[in-house]
Order: C-alpha cells, then sequence, then structure tokens
C-alpha cells in the first residue's frame, strides 16, 4: 500500500504529541516526536554542563548523543532513551522544559536531529510532530498540518496532564513556559516555527480530541 508522510507542526501544548500518536495508530504508522528529541539533547547538556554558547562544546557533546525510542511492554506507550537510560519522565519537567528552546536555537543541535530524523522517515509511513518538520525536516510531506489553540485553553491542558503524572504546578508557570517557548521558537534565526504554505490548519481550542485524530485521519486517507 502506498504509504505518505505526514508533518504535523504548530504551538507548544496544542496537543500535537497525542494527536499524531493516535494518527499513527489509526493508520499503522510510525510515530516520530521530535520535541522528545530536543528535550533528550537539553536533558544530556544538562547533565554535562555543556556551556551551550560554546560551539566547539556543543559538537562534542552532541557526538556522544544516542537518541532512541522504544515501545514499554507493559503500557504500549512509546518511550524515550538517551544513551540506552530511559529518560521519558525526565525530558517532561520543567527543567529541561524552561531550557529546551535555548537549546533548540542552536544551529550544531538542528542540524544533526534533523539529520537522524530525516533517516527515521525515510521509509515513510510515518507522522511526526514538531515545529519544523513540514518546513525542514519533511519539505515533501505528502501531508502537513499546523494545530494552534489558545493559549490558556493549551495550559489548562497541559497542566492536567502533569497532574496525571503527579506534578502539581501553578497555571501561571505553565502560561508562562508556554508563552515564552512559542516566542523563541516563532522567533529564532534557524528553522523558526511557521506555517508552511501548503498546510492545513488545525485549530483544536474547541474540537475533541477524537474530532481532530479523525480530521487528520481523513486528510491522510485522501492523500494515500
Ligand atoms: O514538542 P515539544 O513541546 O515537546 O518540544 C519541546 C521544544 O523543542 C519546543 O519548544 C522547541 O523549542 C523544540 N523543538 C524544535 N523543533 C522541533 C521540535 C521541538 O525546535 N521539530
Amino acid at each position: 500500500m502506498h504509504k505518505i508522510v505526514i508533518a504535523i507542526d504548530g504551538y507548544s501544548g496544542c496537543g500535537k504529541s497525542s494527536t499524531a500518536k493516535s494518527v499513527a495508530k489509526e493508520l499503522g504508522y510510525t510515530y516520530i516526536d521530535s520535541g522528545a528529541m530536543y528535550r533528550a539533547a537539553t536533558l544530556h547538556f544538562l547533565n554535562h554542563q555543556v556551556a551551550i554558547d560554546k560551539p566547539e562544546q556543543v559538537k562534542q557533546y552532541l557526538a556522544g548523543l544516542n537518541i532512541t525510542f522504544m515501545i514499554n511492554p507493559e503500557t504500549k506507550e512509546q518511550e524515550t532513551y538517551l544513551n540506552g537510560v530511559n529518560v521519558e519522565e525526565e525530558i517532561r519537567t520543567m527543567r529541561v522544559s524552561d531550557y529546551v528552546s535555548e537549546v533548540s536555537k542552536i544551529k550544531e543541535v538542528r542540524t544533526e536531529l534533523v539529520s537522524q530524523q530525516q533517516k527515521l522517515g525515510k521509509s515513510k509511513g510515518v507522522v511526526m510532530d514538531g515545529r519544523d518538520i513540514g518546513t525542514v525536516v519533511f519539505p515533501e510531506a505528502e501531508l502537513k498540518v499546523f494545530m494552534t489553540a489558545d493559549l490558556e485553553i493549551r495550559a489548562k491542558r497541559r497542566q492536567k496532564e502533569l497532574q496525571e503524572k503527579g506534578a502539581e504546578i501553578a497555571l501561571e508557570k505553565i502560561l508562562s513556559n508556554l508563552a515564552e517557548r512559542d516566542k523563541i521558537d516563532s522567533g529564532r534565526k534557524e528553522s523558526p516555527l511557521v506555517k508552511a504554505s501548503d498546510a492545513v490548519e488545525v485549530d483544536t481550542s474547541h474540537l475533541q480530541f477524537e474530532e481532530q485524530v479523525n480530521q487528520i485521519v481523513a486528510l491522510a486517507n485522501d492523500r494515500i
């Protein structure tokens, strides 16, 4: 069967990852969370106290960065591994969230991760979510989706998600983290977050989760 690449980009906390995961499941495709890769790189740099303003140091530590994904046999959820260690929970903490957009601005980091992402999507049948998937990683993707949602709604959803994991974070803190990341991601020089001219915009502010998944699956089926 003809397989396609589905690129899902958008602002922080729009539900891109959970939507992309469900779309992949519906289509029998592989889901790749590019944000998890930037988060894992950030954790690696934090763990080694890398001076991110020193390109030589950045390059040295990038060479020792190995990011893989594995399915947890119990939960059936995909989890992120950094140099063989499961870091799925740690990369979602505020410590990483507060620093990830700074690390993601670095050219050398983007070049390395984009190349890894392109390899992962080479045989098609993938759904990848991020900020530059439709513009830089897979400019030829058969389906590009740009997801948006009101900032306040995104923050409340993210707070609920963190609460379910046992982390009680004030709404204000989440609001400012999302707004700050949107600002850095959209304003950076390297691959800023922009809607690709051929992307379909999906505003999830008032959509039920199943509705947004069904919309994207329908768009995909039109192109398969
Ligand atoms: O998707 P998520 O919110 O987990 O991504 C974390 C951060 O990683 C984003 O705020 C952004 O700075 C960076 N990112 C990126 N390019 C991508 C995916 C994520 O710059 N393709």
